[in-house]
């Protein structure tokens, strides 16, 4: 079955992997951090190159592992531009798609559970005979194999996140919430999708996998037969505990899961510098103004090749020649005044990390962005598909 359909029990969450079926590129909805491996061994499993990882909003419930999934596979991160998730480099407005090979999904954005939730629509493109979910996932085990959808009709799938739940839908008391907003969402966006449309929702705490627009319309408790005043009534009075992750996860989905420290470098140091971080992280932090990121690629590459707005230039080699940069010691000192953090960036990852030794034996501290600028060669030994900067599609301009 496409989508794959995966469960985390601990917070009841479902997370959804889309993929093309030729091109075995995927789209993952909402992982969750304690699912990483699972998530990992399907894609394998499946063939599948992971292209984006994408959330309906900023959760409360539990951690996403978006930035790890996206350091793991050189998946780009997509986030709701209203739940301010700014790792995310690519931030979704209503009406935007992603793409992944021939397959496209269209953003719709339904504020009410929070300003900023979006539900992803996707009308399938590919119908593959006999398909089935592949043994081995959670669900193939827990709900046995199911086969895949018969007519053409069957194809259209939305994934609502707490936007529209199976006889309920996401509560408006805290996150920015609104139950007028929701009531809209609702009638106005979702209902208003094709009523054979499969929905797909982000939780379910009674085992139940899916539903449809024409079902929720007609017997969901909280929405159907409601006029506004009614449900803006019923949900203002549901009386719910507050969740229990919710101070730990907003802040650390709103940086697409990476730790305060993104879990990389302070706390172990890595060989003489301060530690790797993904260049997400370096992003967030230039954006932040929390680190400064200093460019050691030689002036010629900045030139020719493109160089990211607001880096600071500290070449560690020189082209003609590559000779070791005489000023480097007093040009990254200089970069590092007041003592804040570097984030150092070169083409692929080496001689930022040379820098960075080199920054460190000043007493400076200073990080090595993984992957640098263009990334790793790939099998045609081409740079730019695999990691880095531009990989991650980070803003980046060209003379
Ligand atoms: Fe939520």
């Amino acid at each position: 079955m496409n989508p794959t359909q995966l469960f985390d029990p601990a917070s009841s969450t479902y997370t959804y992997i889309l993929y093309d079926e030729r091109s075995r590129e995927a789209l993952i909805v909402d992982p969750v951090e304690e699912q990483l491996e699972r998530d990992m061994a399907v894609l394998t499993q499946l063939g599948l190159t992971l292209r984006w990882t994408v959330e309906t909003h900023a959760h409360a419930d539990h951690v996403t592992s978006a930035a790890k999934l996206a350091e793991l596979t050189g998946a780009r991160m997509a986030a709701p531009s209203g739940c301010d998730i700014g790792t995310a480099a690519t931030q979704l407005g209503d009406g935007d798609e992603l793409v992944f090979g021939a397959e496209r999904v269209r953003v719709l954005h339904t504020p009410g559970h929070t300003a900023g939730s979006v539900c992803f629509y996707w009308e399938r493109a590919h119908i593959v005979e006999g398909e089935q979910t592949p043994a081995g996932t959670a669900l193939a085990s827990k709900f046995g194999p199911e086969s895949r959808p018969e007519s053409r009709q069957d194809t259209l799938h939305v994934f609502t996140g707490d936007t529209l739940l199976i006889g309920g839908c996401g509560r408006t008391d805290f996150q920015s919430g609104d139950p007028a907003k929701l009531y809209r969402s609702l009638t106005e966006v979702l209902f208003k999708l094709p009523e054979t449309t499969i929905v797909w929702p982000g939780h379910d705490y009674k085992e139940r996998t899916q539903t449809s627009i024409a079902v929720e319309k007609s017997t969901n408790p909280r929405i159907a037969g409601k006029t506004l005043d009614e449900f803006v009534a019923l949900m203002n009075n549901l009386n719910l505990p507050p969740p229990k992750r919710i101070d730990e996860a907003v802040p650390a989905n709103q940086r697409s899961g990476l730790s305060q420290e993104a879990g990389y470098g302070q706390a172990n140091p890595v060989d003489g510098y301060a530690g790797d971080i993904p260049p997400q992280k370096a992003y967030e932090w230039l954006s932040t103004g929390e680190a400064v990121l200093v460019d050691v690629r030689t002036d010629a590459e900045r030139e020719w090749v493109g160089f990211v707005p607001g880096a600071v230039a500290v070449a560690w080699k020189q082209w003609p020649g590559m000779a070791l940069n005489p000023d480097f010691d007093q040009a990254i000192q200089a970069a590092a005044a007041g003592g804040k953090k570097l984030a150092l960036l070169c083409r692929s990852g080496v001689r930022s990390v040379a820098a960075a030794k080199r920054a460190s034996a000043l007493g400076l501290t200073a990080f090595n962005i993984l992957g640098g600028f263009e990334g790793d060669p790939d099998d045609q030994a081409h740079r730019g598909h695999k990691s880095g900067w531009r990989h991650a599609g980070l803003p980046w301009k060209q003379n």
